[in-house]
């Protein structure tokens, strides 16, 4: 059987065509599942797909009506998939529930850092051969308080880290994690947490209860000097919101590795055209805000775990057998 893999990087493709090898060929394309390129998976039975792919009703019916039977995520989060759609056309969704959480919570302590201490700045001061230090000033994070909005695989590494650095560490979720208590979390009232903390990051997935987590209200309560990371889903922080707060000086430094209105732009190369996304433009501008493009999963271990799940995803589709990565059938 081949399978149509969508929205491939190049670094993932020898390593997709690598773990399917014995097993199934499989199509790598860098084009993202959407509308316009549905017709592409027509006549394969299954789609491999990554967090930009678009997988709402429209697109889900266009696939089943080619014969698309199971659609294998590549991600954890799963927010792009209209799960009760897939449902009702039959068909089986599989993610990657569990891959090196490290390589995410590794990568918001860099933005972090690099925010901090205007990494960013000093790099292209040296190029320059500038090496004055005026307005590169950045903080002692030791003694000062994280807060972790999420303390499940991620948000524990977070605060593993935080917790070495010597900060103080406040959390908020729906379910208290006894490994993050264990380091010294106290687990507190959203708005406590914002207001206490001089560095906020999220780790809670992106569902209807989660949307806009971070608003204009949040982002008041927050403090003036504090940090902000979200390497969760954009979708999680009234981006609008944010610039008008940037634009009053606010916060020491931002780091974005994702963006609400990311898909269509994020791995892709939009260098030579013009971006018609304001909010991003604008957000760009600020010297205290740092914008990657979801790359915090992008390690070499991550990457080989989530292929690797997902080969043995399909695996157990095709041999009928149902794992803890099924996400529909429900049950
Ligand atoms: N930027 C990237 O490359 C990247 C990569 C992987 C994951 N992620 C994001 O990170 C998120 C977290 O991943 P994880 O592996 O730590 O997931 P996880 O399931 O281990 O942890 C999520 C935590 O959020 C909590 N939670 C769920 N709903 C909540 C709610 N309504 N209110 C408060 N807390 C709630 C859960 O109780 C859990 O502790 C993913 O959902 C995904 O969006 C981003």
């Amino acid at each position: 059987m081949e399978i149509v893999a969508f929205g491939v990087q190049a670094d993932e493709k020898p390593l997709i065509e690598q773990a399917f090898r014995d097993h199934h060929a499989v199509r790598c394309l860098d084009v993202f599942l959407n509308d316009d390129t549905a017709p592409i998976a027509a006549g394969h039975e299954i789609v491999c797909t990554s967090v930009n792919c678009d997988l709402g009703a429209p697109v889900l019916r266009a696939l089943a009506v080619g014969g698309t039977r199971m659609v294998a995520q590549r991600s954890t989060g799963f927010n792009n998939i209209d799960l009760d759609v897939a449902g009702d056309l039959g068909m089986t969704v599989a993610r990657v529930s569990y891959y090196s959480p490290y390589s995410v919570a590794e990568f918001a302590w860099t933005l972090a850092m690099a925010v901090n201490r205007r990494i960013v700045r000093a790099s292209t001061r040296t190029r320059d051969f500038d090496f004055r230090l005026d307005g590169l000033m950045g903080r002692d994070l030791h003694g000062r308080t994280a807060g972790v909005l999420g303390t499940g695989k991620i948000g524990e590494a977070f605060a593993r880290i935080a917790h070495g650095f010597g900060m103080k560490l406040l959390g908020w979720d729906v379910a208290e994690n006894p490994a993050c208590m264990q380091l010294g979390m106290r687990y507190v009232p959203k708005e406590r947490l914002l207001a206490e903390s001089d560095l906020v990051s999220l780790h809670v997935p992106l569902m209807p209860e989660t949307s806009r987590l971070i608003d204009a209200d949040a982002l008041r309560t927050m403090k003036d000097d504090a940090i902000l990371v979200n390497s969760s889903r954009g979708g999680l922080i009234d981006t609008a919101a944010l610039v008008a707060e940037l634009r009053e000086g606010r916060f020491t430094g931002v780091g974005l590795d994702v963006y609400e209105a990311e898909a269509g732009l994020f791995f892709l190369d939009k260098s030579l055209q013009a971006i018609e996304d304001d909010t991003l433009a604008r957000l760009v501008t600020f010297p205290n805000v740092l914008v990657t493009s979801h790359q915090a999963y992008y390690t070499r271990d991550a990457v080989g775990q989530i292929v690797d799940t997902t080969v043995r995803n399909v695996l157990d589709y095709t041999a009928g057998r149902r794992s803890e990565n099924v996400l529909v059938p429900r049950s």
